[in-house]
């Protein structure tokens, strides 16, 4: 798609492989991509929003037309400062879809011609989240495969501190 402009939201809490499995497909699509990192209310973070745009930047600093940032408010508010009307999510399975259907028409609610764009990431990826990799960790498992290198470097320093 030539000249647009995607953002991908979430809370990334950390970022996982699943994750930038979908980045790395958006960034074959789309003229740049914009990694928007920012706070769930309704979840409980175990990293900072700082930590969280951290791992991320280190994660795909080799990806060239990814950028990350973070936003606080609404989605489409956000997606006004980029000057961007596009919104990337994953779809790892059936149960994604009713979540994200309602986002995806909530965020159409709030602004009129936003439009969402739905990336399936490598079957590998269907179990993977943010949660099970955090309980994995704090329960002394191994998740180096499910996480990118910083990512499972900056838990290893926190578990070692
Ligand atoms: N691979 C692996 N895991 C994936 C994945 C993939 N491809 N895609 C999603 N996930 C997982 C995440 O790890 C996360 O797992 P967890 O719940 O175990 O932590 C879960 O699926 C969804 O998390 P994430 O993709 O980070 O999104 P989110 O649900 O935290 O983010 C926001 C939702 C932030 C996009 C949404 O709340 C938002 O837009 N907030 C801004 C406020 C706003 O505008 N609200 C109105 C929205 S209608």
């Amino acid at each position: 798609m030539k000249n647009i402009s995607a953002v991908y939201p979430g809370s990334f809490d950390p970022p996982t492989n699943g994750h930038i499995d979908i980045i790395k497909r958006a960034a074959k699509i789309f003229s740049e991509v914009v990694v928007a990192v920012t706070h769930n209310c309704n979840k409980h973070h175990m990293f900072s929003l700082e930590e969280r745009v951290d791992m991320m930047s280190r994660s795909v600093s080799e990806i060239k037309i990814v950028k990350v940032s973070s936003f606080s408010g609404l989605l489409v508010d956000y997606l006004d400062k980029t000057e961007s009307f596009c919104i990337v999510r994953g779809l790892r399975a059936l149960s994604d879809f009713e979540y994200e259907f309602q986002m995806a028409l909530m965020n159409r609610k709030l602004k009129r011609d936003v439009e969402t764009i739905f990336l399936v990431p490598d079957q590998e990826y269907t179990f993977l989240s943010s949660s099970t990799v955090r309980e994995i960790a704090s329960l002394g498992g191994d998740f180096k495969n499910f996480v990118p290198a910083p990512v499972y470097e900056k838990i290893i320093k926190i578990k070692g501190k």
